[in-house]
């Protein structure tokens, strides 16, 4: 049987063509150690996003972005703010650097951004916002996140994690580049991961001023990003047609499978990402029943939330499958 994968928000396009191709290409070179500077990435990336190169920072998947802010930014003891739901390595990396840190309560899900700028204090260095939040989905429109980000005193540094933002409609579209244009304090991160479908060659990347890229620069390992990723990375960044086309499905099947849940009578969040949460009683009964039909989605237990579950949105028959199989369940919940 061969399992259907809807647990870690993939694309289910897999790898564009054309990165599989540069990838390929990139292989013989791989005798030697990568560029150290991603220097044709980050040309290009600061084509498109129109910041010098030295405003950016490339990571083993946006994952060791996060890693590097809390690294550069806090030292023991200091103090480190997210949402409740926020990203589960949030939490995970304020540990590795021996932080203090406050889980936020959430609203409807989401980020409470009025009780996270009350949560900010003295010893504050890092706040971590999620738009759109893994694994609730919600979004916090540009009107109040701006608002936010004016409202954070200076010396406290916000990384805004942007991993699932190519899915955003283009009426939540926001150009966060702008705010880091104006906010020295402001660092965004953004994955090759998902959108881009290369989840397993580990790339992604940070965008701050001059000052604050440096500090993360500083703490990066040399050769952290290898040679196959960034010509994959480079080559997916520019093949806008795969970019479109996993938009579209996403925003297709997202819809699908939240129409299909609603007709099971199963409660679901909004989401604006490539996954939806939904609430189904008993989550680990219901995840291992559908582990037993062929599909893998993912368990939220270590979020607290153990009666949702989040399912990533797949190809059509996918979406389909996971449906039929919740509602050959239904008697089971
Ligand atoms: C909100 C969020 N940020 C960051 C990441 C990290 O992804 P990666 O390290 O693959 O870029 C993920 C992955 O699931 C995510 O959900």
């Amino acid at each position: 049987m061969t399992m259907i994968l809807l647990a870690s928000n993939e694309n289910p396009l897999g790898m564009p063509e054309s990165a599989r191709r540069a990838a390929a290409a990139a292989l013989p070179g791989a005798g030697r150690y990568p560029d150290s500077n991603g220097t044709a990435l980050k040309h290009a990336l600061s084509a498109r996003l129109d910041v010098p190169a030295d405003w950016l920072v490339l990571g083993s998947g946006s994952s060791e972005i996060l890693e590097l802010a809390a690294q550069a930014r806090v030292m023991p003891g200091e103090h480190v703010v997210y949402s409740q739901y926020g990203f589960v390595v949030y939490g995970q990396v304020a540990g590795q650097v021996h932080a203090r840190s406050t889980a936020v309560p959430a609203r409807d899900f989401g980020h409470d951004l009025d009780a996270m700028r009350a949560a900010i204090g003295e010893d504050t260095r890092l706040v971590f916002v999620a738009n759109p939040n893994n694994p609730t989905g919600t979004f916090i429109e540009a009107g109040p996140l701006l608002a936010f980000l004016e409202s954070v005193p200076p010396q406290v540094t916000v990384l805004l994690d942007e991993a699932y933002g190519e899915y955003l409609s283009p009426a939540q579209r926001y150009d966060s580049i702008a705010w880091v244009r104006r906010f020295p304090n402001l660092v965004v991160a953004r994955t090759f991961s998902k959108a881009y479908g290369l989840a397993g060659l580990r790339i992604g990347y940070g965008v701050a001023q001059h000052g604050l890229a440096g500090r993360l620069n500083a703490q990066r390992p040399r050769f952290n990003v290898s040679t196959p990723a960034q010509a994959a990375a480079l080559a997916a960044l520019n093949d806008g047609a795969f970019l479109a086309r996993s938009y579209q499905l996403n925003t297709a099947g997202r819809a699908r499978l939240a129409a299909g849940l609603h007709e099971l009578r199963l409660a679901s969040i909004p989401s604006a990402g490539n996954f939806l949460m939904v609430q189904v009683g008993e989550g680990r009964t219901v995840h291992a029943r559908l582990l037993a039909a062929g599909i893998e989605v993912a368990l939220l237990d270590n979020y607290g939330l153990p009666h949702w579950l989040r399912i990533t949105v797949g190809l059509p028959e996918q979406n389909e499958a996971v449906l039929a199989a919740l509602r050959d369940l239904a008697p089971a919940r």
